[in-house]
C-alpha cells in the first residue's frame, strides 16, 4: 500500500512524520476548539492512564511521540481500515457513521478479532487519499487498526476508565 515504496506497507505517513511534517489541513476538527469540562479532564485522564500503563512519564516526550507515531503504523496490526464519509452530509448522518464502525468493531469481536478506531490517519488525510483513491465527495473520516489482540505485552490489558453512569446517564423512574 505504500506510495513512497519505501516498504512500510501502509499510506506512508510515518515518512511524513520523520520528516517533521505536521500534517495535513484538518478537514474536521477531531476536538471542539477549547474543549470544555468535564471532557477536557476525561481525555486528559485517558491519556495519563494510557501512558502510565505503558511505563511512560509525562516528561518523557519522545517516547509519548514515539507511542504515538505508532497509529501511523497501525500499531503494527495486519489489517488496516479506512473509513470514508460523504462531505455532504451533516451531524446526524455523522452520528450513524460511528454507529456503523460500532457494529464492525462488535463484529470484529464476535470473530476473536480486536480493533482500534484511529483518527490520527485523519492527520495525513492527503497521503491515505494517494492510496485510497476515493471516490469524489468522500473525506476520510478515520482509519482502524484490525487484528488479534497481544496479551502479555506492556499496556496490552489496559482498560481505559470509562465516565461512571452516574455521571453520563439519567434514569427516568
Ligand atoms: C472514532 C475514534 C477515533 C479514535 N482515534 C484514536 C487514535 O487515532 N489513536 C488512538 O490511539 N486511539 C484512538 N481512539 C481510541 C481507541 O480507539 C480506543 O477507543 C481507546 O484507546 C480505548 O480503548 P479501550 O476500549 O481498550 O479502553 C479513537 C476512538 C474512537 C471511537
Amino acid at each position: 500500500m505504500c506510495t513512497k515504496r519505501c516498504g512500510h506497507g501502509v499510506p506512508c505517513a510515518t515518512s511524513r512524520l520523520a520528516a517533521g511534517d505536521a500534517g495535513d489541513v484538518p478537514q474536521y476538527p477531531i476536538y471542539p476548539e477549547g474543549l470544555k469540562s468535564p471532557y477536557r479532564e476525561r481525555r486528559f485522564a485517558a491519556g495519563e492512564q494510557l501512558y502510565a500503563a505503558l511505563g511512560i512519564t509525562r516528561e518523557d516526550r519522545g517516547a509519548r511521540r514515539n507511542r504515538f507515531s505508532r497509529n501511523w503504523e497501525f500499531f503494527g496490526a495486519p489489517v488496516g481500515l479506512f473509513c470514508y464519509v460523504d462531505r455532504d452530509m451533516g451531524s446526524a448522518q455523522w452520528a450513524d457513521l460511528g454507529m456503523y464502525l460500532q457494529t464492525i468493531m462488535l463484529l470484529l469481536r464476535a470473530e476473536g478479532l480486536a480493533s482500534c478506531a484511529q483518527e490520527a490517519w485523519s492527520v495525513y488525510h492527503e497521503t491515505v487519499d494517494e492510496t485510497v483513491q476515493p471516490s469524489d465527495g468522500l473525506m476520510l473520516f478515520c482509519g482502524m487498526a484490525i487484528g488479534y489482540e497481544r496479551t502479555g505485552v506492556v499496556g496490552a490489558d489496559v482498560l481505559i476508565d470509562r465516565a461512571p453512569l452516574s455521571e453520563t446517564v439519567r434514569f427516568l423512574v
